[in-house]
């Protein structure tokens, strides 16, 4: 049955800040294609699912999700399913979810208008290709920001292969955008409205590239490029991979004022043995002496981290030192999972696959203590004076959620400011996840 053309797209992104980068890629391509925006998937007549599949649940979620799409007069949206489920699973997911039009991968959607035209058809439509013309080429530049916070991935895919991690299989091999093309676009984005920009990549450290003068350059290199841009206020970037932390990123927190104290930095486990397992080909001493060079220059640096539990073989004595470098390091915030095999890599064929009960009862301990010590990074800001910047409202007449430099949120209570601004704030209060304020004075954009 042919489809008639879809006028109004629904996206929704799920996974990691890559995967909303390329959901406004994606949204930015199909605007430019005459096409717009819909509140909910229920007035689209193009929905995209744009997946993760980094965890078991997010998968049979998608299913879920495709399945929900269907109306009670029995018609369903045109479907496409992008991301890194569409990229693993392929032809199989309109195999098994049969309303599903199109299948793009995370390096194919600049065709999605095609897919559209192979799938108005009537057939099935799909791409996981990766291929050498990068998509970042043929996707339109960047216009105006609907936020004042932008994304900017500098640096995709994964050649480190942890045994347990399927995104060098979803997202390819580790690329570096070129220098121009992220200059130009930091450009587009800060004379769009962005005032803070977050560059992303799976291993955004292990970026790197020639600058305009030919010189080879490493992340902080381009930082520094970056903060040369009138009107960009702050620069973050994460995922880091602490193989590839130089002492030229350590040194950039120390002077670039517009990076900000703030590091995410995955150590996934406190055991060597574990560590070795998982082939991170780092060490918790490692891990912690990167830290201590961070803080040499950045006393203030908040630290975020990720953590899995229950790798296989993970023994009480391995996941007692996760809780001891856990304790060491002193994260501001942190993710935890239950390890989750995934289909294809080497871990899920590991012996001693750990019982579920067991994963649960560390995880809970885990969180204790990440939790406590997110509370007493919060805790102690209270009474200190720092600028804020504004990103959304909050649920209360006139009231705004801004971030400190520390990437924590703060409710104010203003009828003065507006999203966008930036405003110096004295903290009055912290909870577990977020902080309370009291306006000082608004800061000149
Ligand atoms: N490139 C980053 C993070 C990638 S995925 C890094 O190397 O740290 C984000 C997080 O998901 C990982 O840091 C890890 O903690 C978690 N993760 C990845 N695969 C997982 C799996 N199979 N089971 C549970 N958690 C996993
Ligand atoms: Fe996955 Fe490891 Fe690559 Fe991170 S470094 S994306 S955890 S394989
Ligand atoms: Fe998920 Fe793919 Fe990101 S698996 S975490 S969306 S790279």
């Amino acid at each position: 049955m042919t489809q008639a053309d879809p006028k109004k797209y629904h996206i929704k992104s799920f996974g990691c800040q890559m995967n909303v980068y390329d959901g406004e890629r994606m949204s930015e391509l199909l605007s430019d294609q005459g096409m717009s925006a819909a509140d909910s998937s229920e007035d689209a007549d193009l929905v995209v699912l744009n997946t993760c599949h980094i965890r078991e649940k997010a998968v049979d979620k998608v299913y879920s999700d495709i399945g929900r799409l269907r109306r009670k007069d029995g018609s369903s949206p045109m479907i496409a399913v992008a991301g890194c489920v569409a990229q693993a699973e392929g032809r199989e997911i309109s195999r098994r979810a049969p309303s599903v039009d199109i299948v793009v991968g995370p390096q194919a959607y600049h065709r999605l208008p095609e897919l559209m035209d192979v799938a108005k058809s009537g057939k099935k439509a799909l791409d996981t290709d990766m291929p050498a013309i990068s998509k970042f080429d043929i996707l339109p530049s960047r216009g105006k920001q609907a936020r004042p916070t932008a994304f900017l991935t500098v640096q995709e895919g994964c050649d480190k292969f942890c045994t347990y991690c399927v995104v060098p299989y979803t997202r390819g091999a580790e690329i570096s955008r070129p220098w121009a093309d992220l200059v130009n676009e930091a450009k587009a984005l800060v004379d769009g409205g962005a005032l803070e920009i977050t560059l992303l990549g799976q291993n955004v450290n292990a970026w790197s590239g020639e600058d305009d003068k030919g010189q080879t350059q490493g992340l902080d290199g381009l930082i520094r490029a970056l903060d040369k841009i009138k009107g960009l206020k702050r620069i973050r970037y994460m995922t880091s991979h602490p193989n590839d932390m130089t002492g030229g990123l350590v040194s950039a927190h120390g002077d670039v004022e517009t990076l900000m104290p703030f590091l995410h930095l995955p150590v996934q486990s406190g055991s060597d043995r574990i560590l070795k397992a998982m082939n991170r080909s780092h060490s918790a001493k490692s891990y912690l002496d990167i830290l201590e060079q961070m803080r040499k220059v950045r006393p203030d640096i908040a630290l975020s981290g990720d953590f899995i539990v229950g790798f296989p073989g993970e023994t009480d004595q391995d996941f007692e030192e996760t809780l001891q470098i856990v304790r060491e390091a002193r994260y501001s915030q942190a993710f935890s999972f239950k390890y989750s095999p995934r289909p294809g890599t080497p871990a899920a064929g590991m012996e001693e696959q750990i019982p579920p009960e067991v994963m649960d009862e560390r995880l809970q301990r885990l969180q204790a203590l990440l939790n406590q010590q997110q509370f007493d990074f919060n805790q102690q800001t209270v009474g200190r004076t720092t600028d804020i910047l504004l990103e959304r409202q909050g649920k209360l007449d006139g009231q705004l959620i801004g971030k400190t430099p520390w990437l924590q949120s703060v409710h104010i209570i203003s009828p003065d400011l507006a999203i966008g601004d930036l405003a110096d704030v004295e903290i009055t209060q912290a909870g577990p996840n977020s902080l309370t304020g009291r306006i000082k004075e608004r800061l000149a954009a």
